[in-house]
């Protein structure tokens, strides 16, 4: 779920989207201001706009998505319309009370991914367990590319968080949601986008070496799959080039220690020392972070209780990623389930997706119910 992620919604785009959907005037006129407060992450206003819609965003919903699932809609396009019908319902839910929306669209929206994920699958051979690294396919172009023999994008997440903490680039570069950020050729050469550091300087440029990044399923890609054929030497170099740090001499066995699930494991290799990425490009930047940990007391006797640490997280990512688009910063005001989580809300925003998985239940669920120390806040049960 993006619908609070900052996002840049070139006006252009917004008329064509809204005549196209062929909107009565209301609705019309409710689906621009929404993308619009979307946009400006003008939550207050939204807030207003989603109790005083309640009518119709039931209809507005089901007209966004019946446009995004048409058939001459691309990948893309079909996952940014349901973005937004998805932040509609979930707020509709949330300030409404009324779910209806929100669980068809639900459904909805996953046999789409299953879909997108079988696609995938076949055009690069089944390679789902390298992807887990946290690799991402990039195909909104499909066809431009392919006109000019060029494979898809194959944008290796895992190996930019080598060398960049998440605040380099969410949410300034890029939002923190796939299909999300209308990435092109065009605007990656004007220096946009990837083009920030892929412009000869910083990084090898956009305007030639097509195939280091266009790779998707080509032998070469091979190295940016499977973490044992990773050069840690031009790793090395690469990170040393832009001030950041990778010391592959502080690896136990030279390879990058993986969890159960085929997964780096990122803690492991910050306790090991092994790198250093940078903290921002800017050389004015104030970093911030928050140094305490939250003690989630599990409704259930099944499980145990989740501490999670506001430091190993504010470290890395901005606050302004998490708070307020994801969690509101006050204890214990967010109603987390695990149900919410699968579908991508809260902490599956980013695990499962970016960080381990939630199969991996100990990560999360190992605190048992010894008396924490002070620095815990304990959240009121819910
Ligand atoms: C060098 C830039 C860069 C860095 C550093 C980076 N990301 Fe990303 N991230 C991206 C790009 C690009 C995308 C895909 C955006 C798109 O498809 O429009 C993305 C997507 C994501 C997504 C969406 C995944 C999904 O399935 O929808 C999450 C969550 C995310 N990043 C979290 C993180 C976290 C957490 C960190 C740090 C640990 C991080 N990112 C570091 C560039 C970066
Ligand atoms: C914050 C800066 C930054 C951004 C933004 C960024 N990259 Fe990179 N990227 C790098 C650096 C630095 C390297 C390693 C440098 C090198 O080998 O020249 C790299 C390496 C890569 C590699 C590895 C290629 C190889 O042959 O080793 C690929 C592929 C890649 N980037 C694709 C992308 C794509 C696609 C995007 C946009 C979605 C992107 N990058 C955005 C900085 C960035
Ligand atoms: C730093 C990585 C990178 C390099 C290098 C790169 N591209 Fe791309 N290119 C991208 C990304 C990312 C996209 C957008 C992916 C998508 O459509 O989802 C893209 C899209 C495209 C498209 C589709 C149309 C469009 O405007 O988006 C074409 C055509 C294309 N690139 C051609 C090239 C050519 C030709 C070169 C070499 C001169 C090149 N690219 C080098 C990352 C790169
Ligand atoms: C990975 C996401 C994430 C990041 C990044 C993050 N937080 Fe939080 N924050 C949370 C969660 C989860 C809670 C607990 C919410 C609840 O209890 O419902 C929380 C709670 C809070 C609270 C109330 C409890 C407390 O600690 O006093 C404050 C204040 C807060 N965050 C501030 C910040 C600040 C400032 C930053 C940046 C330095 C930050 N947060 C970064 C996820 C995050
Ligand atoms: C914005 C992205 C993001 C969100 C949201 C997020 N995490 Fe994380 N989390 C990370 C990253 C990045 C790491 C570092 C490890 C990795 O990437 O696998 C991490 C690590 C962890 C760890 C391991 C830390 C340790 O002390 O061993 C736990 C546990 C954890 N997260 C729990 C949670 C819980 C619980 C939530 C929801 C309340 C949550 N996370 C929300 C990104 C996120
Ligand atoms: C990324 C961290 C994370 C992982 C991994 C994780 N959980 Fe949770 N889980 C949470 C949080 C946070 C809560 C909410 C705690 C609360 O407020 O009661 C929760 C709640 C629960 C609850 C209470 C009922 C509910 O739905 O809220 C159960 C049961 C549960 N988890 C089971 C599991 C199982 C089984 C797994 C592994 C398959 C798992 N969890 C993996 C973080 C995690």
């Amino acid at each position: 779920m993006i619908f609070l992620t900052r996002r840049v919604f070139p006006v252009c785009l917004l008329l064509v989207l809204s005549s196209a959907l062929g909107l009565a005037n209301e609705k019309k006129g409710f689906t621009e201001d929404f993308i619009h407060n979307y946009d400006k992450q003008d939550f207050t206003a939204q807030v207003n706009l989603v109790k005083a819609n309640k009518n119709i965003i039931g209809e507005t919903i089901n007209i966004l998505t019946r446009q995004a699932l048409a058939e001459n809609v691309g990948v893309d396009e079909k996952m940014h319309l349901l973005n937004i019908a998805s932040s509609m319902a979930y707020m509709h839910f949330h300030w409404n009370g009324d779910n209806r929306p929100l669980d068809s669209l639900d459904k909805i929206i996953s046999v789409e991914l299953k879909k997108e994920q079988a696609r995938l699958d076949t055009l690069l051979q089944g390679q789902k367990s390298e992807r887990m690294l946290g690799n991402f396919v990039m195909g909104r172009h499909e066809k431009a590319m392919q006109e000019q023999d060029l494979s898809m994008v194959l944008y290796p997440h895992w190996l930019h968080r080598i060398m960049f903490e998440c605040k380099v680039c969410h949410n300034s570069i890029f939002k923190m949601q796939r299909w999300s950020n209308n990435i092109s050729q065009e605007d990656i050469v004007k220096g946009k986008q990837c083009g920030v550091c892929h412009n000869g300087k910083m990084a090898f440029s956009a305007t030639e070496n097509c195939q280091r990044c266009h790779l998707a399923g080509r032998p070469e890609a091979e190295q940016l799959h499977k973490p044992s054929s990773v050069s840690q030497e031009k790793i090395k170099k690469a990170a040393e080039k832009i001030g950041a740090k990778w010391r592959p001499e502080n690896l136990p066995d030279g390879k990058l220690p993986l969890d159960r699930f085929q997964f780096i494991d990122w803690l492991e290799l910050k306790r090991r020392n092994v790198f250093t990425p940078i903290v921002s490009l800017d050389k004015n930047y104030k970093d911030e972070t928050r140094d305490n940990k939250i003690l989630f007391k599990a409704k259930s006797n099944f499980v145990n209780d989740v501490l999670f640490d506001h430091k190993v997280h504010a470290d890395w990512i901005k606050c302004s990623s998490c708070h307020p688009a994801i969690f509101t910063e006050k204890l214990g005001s967010n109603n987390i389930k695990m149900m919410d989580m699968h579908k991508g809300r809260y902490c599956g925003y980013c695990h499962s997706k970016v960080s381990f998985a939630f199969a991996d239940c100990k990560r999360c669920h190992k605190d048992s119910n010894n008396h924490p120390p002070d620095t815990v806040l304990i959240r009121p049960r819910q």
